[in-house]
């Protein structure tokens, strides 16, 4: 009688060992799920450990200056995770007329990059990847690894090139989707993709013809009411948080603002509007973790969209700049100097007023001679 109740504590104790056992395997399996998740197929060339022997500090370096940057001003972020998708939708390479501000942030990290790892060891395009993903956690969003290996572009976008590749912010979710899908990307992915819109500003420009002349009924009335405080007429430039939950925090309260008719620009708020997007809104701005998932899975795959590898293009050692330009015109800057020095004292005052215009460089008068003086910006 007495072993009933010592039988039982034993079949109890054994239940709950395999339980805990059970549960520690779906964890496991969640866990190498999600890393599965995360390591989609891989364009050739592409590799998770492209640079483990060739550069294995990269990423510490950019990380740590990365933080530096982001304490400093944390707009910043914003700035650098755009560029990154301009990058991809416009070409391989961060075109210079983007966003000066974080243009230059990123050539600071390549030449920080290079001196440690060698000149000409990572491009410039693998660095904007990194660094928007930094941004991404620096910010508040998921950590998650990208795939590293591309090759910068040997030409740089046209600004035609940009504005027809680009989505335009005025159109309905309907374009927005046919855009994407020319690009392989579904509603999921556009609207996750938005979710970006987490974070940073949009000018006026980009969102004006939702209040001027006649106010968009999609926008909130006392949102719209702000709007209009900040931009009181069309000639100001001021910018508006594309966010104003949380403006510099990457989460899911865009899509709280999305709900609530308070997201800023045409083809974020049509997202709820449409039928089509509005459950996918939804179901983001209940389960932030969803987002997160579906956000880091489009980015990888937007991260690997035309990417140039192998001994396709170049690495650059400037980031906006080719470096085949670069040869050429330094080659030009010697031919224009050589010439410069032949004319000197010849009288031939013109065509060295002419060189020098043309290279940036000067002729100085010292001791009654014309000397060449080098005086190139680059
Ligand atoms: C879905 C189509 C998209 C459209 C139509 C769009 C359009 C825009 C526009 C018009 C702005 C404001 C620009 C300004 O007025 O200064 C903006 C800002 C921004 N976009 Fe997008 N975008 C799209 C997708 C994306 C994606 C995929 C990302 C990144 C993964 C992204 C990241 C950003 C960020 C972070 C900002 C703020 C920039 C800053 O504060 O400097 N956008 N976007």
């Amino acid at each position: 009688m007495t072993l009933v109740p010592s039988h039982t504590a034993a079949l109890c104790l054994g239940l709950l060992v395999v339980m805990v056992m059970v549960m520690v395997m779906v964890m496991v399996m969640v866990m190498v799920m999600g890393i599965e998740a995360q390591q989609q197929p891989l364009v050739k060339g592409l590799s998770w450990k492209f640079y483990e022997s060739s550069c294995p500090k990269l990423e510490s370096i950019i990380r740590k200056q990365m933080e530096k940057v982001i304490k400093k001003d944390v707009g910043l972020a914003a700035s650098l995770l755009r560029v990154h998708f301009h990058d991809c939708f416009v070409q391989k390479t961060a075109p210079p007329n983007l966003s000066l501000r974080g243009f230059d942030v990123i050539e600071d990290l390549r030449r920080r990059v290079h001196k440690q790892c060698g000149v000409g060891s990572v491009s410039c395009a693998d660095i904007t990847t990194i660094v928007a993903r930094d941004s991404i956690v620096l910010t508040g969003g998921p950590e998650y690894k990208v795939p590293l290996g591309r090759r910068d572009g040997l030409t740089f976008a046209t600004r035609n090139a940009t504005l027809v590749n680009l989505p335009s912010p005025f159109v309905p979710t309907g374009m927005l989707l046919t855009n994407f899908a020319t690009k392989n990307f579904d509603a999921t992915d556009v609207v996750a993709l938005s979710g970006a819109h987490t974070i940073g500003v949009a000018h006026y420009p980009s969102f004006t013809s939702r209040l001027y002349p006649t106010q968009d009924p999609t926008m909130d009335k006392t949102f719209a009411s702000t709007l209009k405080r900040v931009c009181p007429n069309t000639t100001t430039n001021a910018t508006t948080f594309l966010d104003i939950r949380s403006p510099n925090t990457f989460d899911n309260k865009y899509f709280l603002d999305l709900e609530k008719k308070q997201g800023v620009l045409t083809s974020d708020q049509d997202l709820y509007t449409d039928e089509r997007t509005r459950g996918i809104v939804t179901s983001f701005a209940v389960n932030q973790t969803l987002f997160f998932e579906k956000f880091v899975d489009v980015m990888v795959k937007m991260g690997q969209m035309e990417v140039l590898t192998g001994t396709q293009g170049e690495i650059r050692n400037n980031c906006s700049r080719r470096d085949s330009q670069q040869m050429l015109w330094a080659k030009l800057k010697r031919r224009a100097y050589i010439d410069c020095c032949r004319r000197r004292g010849h009288g031939q005052r013109r065509e060295l007023l002419r060189l020098s215009n043309a290279f940036g460089f000067r002729v100085v008068r010292v001791l009654s001679i014309n000397v060449c003086v080098l005086l190139f910006k680059y």
